[in-house]
């Protein structure tokens, strides 16, 4: 089982402990954002936002890349917002990148304003993840998409997973939460990935 002070700061970083957490957690994440990014199929000019963006490197991939015209990131934790703002200087200064420091409650985007939207290993820490969806979804242009990447619930990960931090759910849950968040369709695909599953569920927009 994971200690509940690592899981509290999984959630938020915070202090000088969030620092090196955020750091282990760049490299940890970057098969299953890999997967995240493949599934979302980011194409030509296209304008992408990284929920819980973490330590950016994820979007500064996807800016590399070359591919996307535009990429944000928003996250409530500062040692998050500072890293990635780091990470992604360079772009940020050509207009190409925004870190804002956010929950996504509440996202300082125009409905809209995206065409693709990913959220990975953060589902687990919204109180009120019906709404933090239709938050994303109302940013999403019509046809847009969300990649909402997660470790399902099962016996490995509530053994792993403390279950004061970590809302675990079934990917039948999160097909529901999606479709009530307003999304038009879902479709989930489990990466088995060893003992750590990881579930990546497109949401779409129906197109006007
Ligand atoms: C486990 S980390 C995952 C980071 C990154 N997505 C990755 O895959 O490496 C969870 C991230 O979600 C952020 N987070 C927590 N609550 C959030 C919320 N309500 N809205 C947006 N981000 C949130 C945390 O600050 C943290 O950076």
């Amino acid at each position: 089982m994971k200690p509940e002070w690592i899981a509290r700061q999984s959630s938020r970083p915070r202090g000088w402990l969030g620092q090196i957490v955020a750091r282990v957690m760049s490299y940890e994440t970057i098969q299953v954002n890999r997967i995240a990014l493949d599934e979302l199929e980011v194409g030509a000019g296209e304008s992408v936002l990284d929920v819980g963006c973490g330590h950016g490197r994820t979007l500064a991939a996807l800016e590399r890349e070359g591919k996307a015209g535009f990429v944000a990131g928003i996250d409530p934790s500062e040692v998050m917002v500072s890293l990635a703002s780091r990470r992604l200087h360079k772009a940020m200064g050509r207009g190409r990148a925004e870190i804002q420091h956010t929950e996504s409650s509440r996202i300082p985007y125009e409905d809209g304003r995206f065409d693709a939207a990913l959220a990975v290993h953060v589902l687990y820490f919204w109180p009120d993840p019906a709404a933090d969806l239709a938050e994303i979804r109302r940013v999403l242009r019509p046809g847009g998409r969300l990649l909402l990447g997660y470790r399902p619930d099962d016996a490995a990960a509530r053994a792993a997973l403390p279950s004061s931090v970590y809302a675990l759910r079934s990917t039948a849950e999160v097909e529901k939460l999606l479709l009530a968040a307003g999304f038009d369709s879902v479709h989930t695909h489990v990466h088995p990935l060893g003992e750590a599953p990881f579930a990546c569920a497109r949401a779409e927009v129906l197109a006007a």
